[in-house]
């Protein structure tokens, strides 16, 4: 088992399949897009198995793939399949903008996909262009449906809520969840290399529920929230889906963490903020065995901190744009 110093059990991992992304969001990097790592120095597909089977057999039993945009990696679907098929995973998930899913969903069911989380920060076109930078709000919106029809349920709608960007839609993406068994997040915007964060942009959970409770007055019944994950859910009485908040800014859940990423340049990377990070790809490259590879990773797992140092200390220190992270 991962376990860490502060008893913590490792049992989720997140790997990031590119640093590409075919939008641009401003919450997640600057406009002229970022720097990408020459691609011998990524992960190779055998890697990420190789490397991944070492985190199952140490207790991982849940794998989320990112981006980037990961659907953006030509093998996403065998890869999906060959990591689903690693003896003790429970679930594989993919994180993703939805605009290239479509033609790619069915088969990824098909190879074990069982949790989907698509991001979408606006019900309107004109708005999506604004936060993107690109088009194709119409093609993320029937990808949704699309997902709904192939039985992924709870769907989780990602929303990243921005001051005086997308704040006015928080009733209109609840209003969503009366018939639609979908699971809308709300999402604290949270500080990256190259996102000018402010907390003056960024919306707190305590003014999304007022934002909430303006327009639903019967309220948000509180639901219980599965082992592991890190939103708070609700739902308004009578509607089929749910509708939660995550607060990594104002409500931080370090103490129940459970989570390790792994970076498409094979950096293990401990928390979301702050750079400890280790490479596995040098150590792979430099013919690390596994029993190598799992000294490196206990010992990363060791230096993990307790929590994060506050969003005005995250804000000042060196980190990853987003789009490298994978979230
Ligand atoms: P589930 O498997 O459905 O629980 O997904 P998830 O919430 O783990 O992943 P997703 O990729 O949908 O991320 C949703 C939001 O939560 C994003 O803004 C992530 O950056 C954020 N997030 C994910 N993991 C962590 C974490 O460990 N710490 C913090 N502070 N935020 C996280
Ligand atoms: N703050 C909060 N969430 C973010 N995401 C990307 N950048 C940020 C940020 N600065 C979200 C994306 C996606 C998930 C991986 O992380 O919208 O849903
Ligand atoms: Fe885990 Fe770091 Fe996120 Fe806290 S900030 S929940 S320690 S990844």
């Amino acid at each position: 088992m991962l376990t860490d110093t502060f008893g913590r059990k490792h049992t989720y991992l997140r790997i990031s399949l590119t640093e590409r992304c075919n939008l641009r969001c401003m919450y997640c990097m600057p406009e002229e897009g970022v720097d990408l790592t020459p691609g011998d120095h990524l992960l190779s597909s055998d890697e990420i198995v190789h490397v991944a089977k070492l985190f199952v057999e140490a207790g991982v039993d849940k794998i989320r793939l990112t981006g980037g945009e990961p659907t953006l990696r030509k093998d996403i679907v065998e890869l999906t399949g060959r990591l689903h098929a690693l003896p003790g995973l429970r679930s594989i998930g993919i994180t993703t903008n939805g605009i290239a899913l479509r033609r790619k969903l069915a088969d990824l069911q098909a190879n074990g996909l069982s949790l989907l989380n698509i991001s979408l920060d606006t019900l309107r076109a004109d708005r999506f262009e604004h936060m993107t930078r690109r088009r194709g709000h119409e093609r993320v919106l029937e990808t949704i449906e699309d997902a709904i029809r192939l039985g992924y349920n709870p769907l989780k709608v990602n929303v990243v809520v921005m001051r005086g960007v997308n704040d006015d839609e928080i009733p209109d993406f609840v209003e969503l969840t009366r018939h639609k068994p979908i699971n809308v997040r709300f999402i604290e915007y949270m500080p990256f290399d190259g996102n000018v964060w402010s907390d003056r942009k960024m919306v707190t959970y305590k003014e999304m529920l007022t934002a909430v409770a303006k327009r639903f007055p019967e309220g948000l019944e509180r639901l219980q929230d599965p082992k592991g994950e890190v939103a708070k859910n609700f739902r308004v009485p009578g509607f089929r889906g749910s509708v939660s908040f995550i607060t990594s800014m104002t409500k931080a859940f370090c103490g129940d963490c459970n989570r390790l990423r792994i970076m498409a340049d094979g950096n293990l990377k401990v928390c979301l903020f702050g750079a400890n990070e280790v490479s596995l790809k040098s150590a792979l490259k430099e013919g690390a065995t596994d029993d190598d590879l799992r000294a490196i990773i206990s010992a990363a797992v060791d230096r993990k901190k307790a929590a994060h140092a506050g969003m005005f200390e995250i804000a000042q220190t060196r980190n990853r744009a987003m789009v490298k992270i994978g979230g």
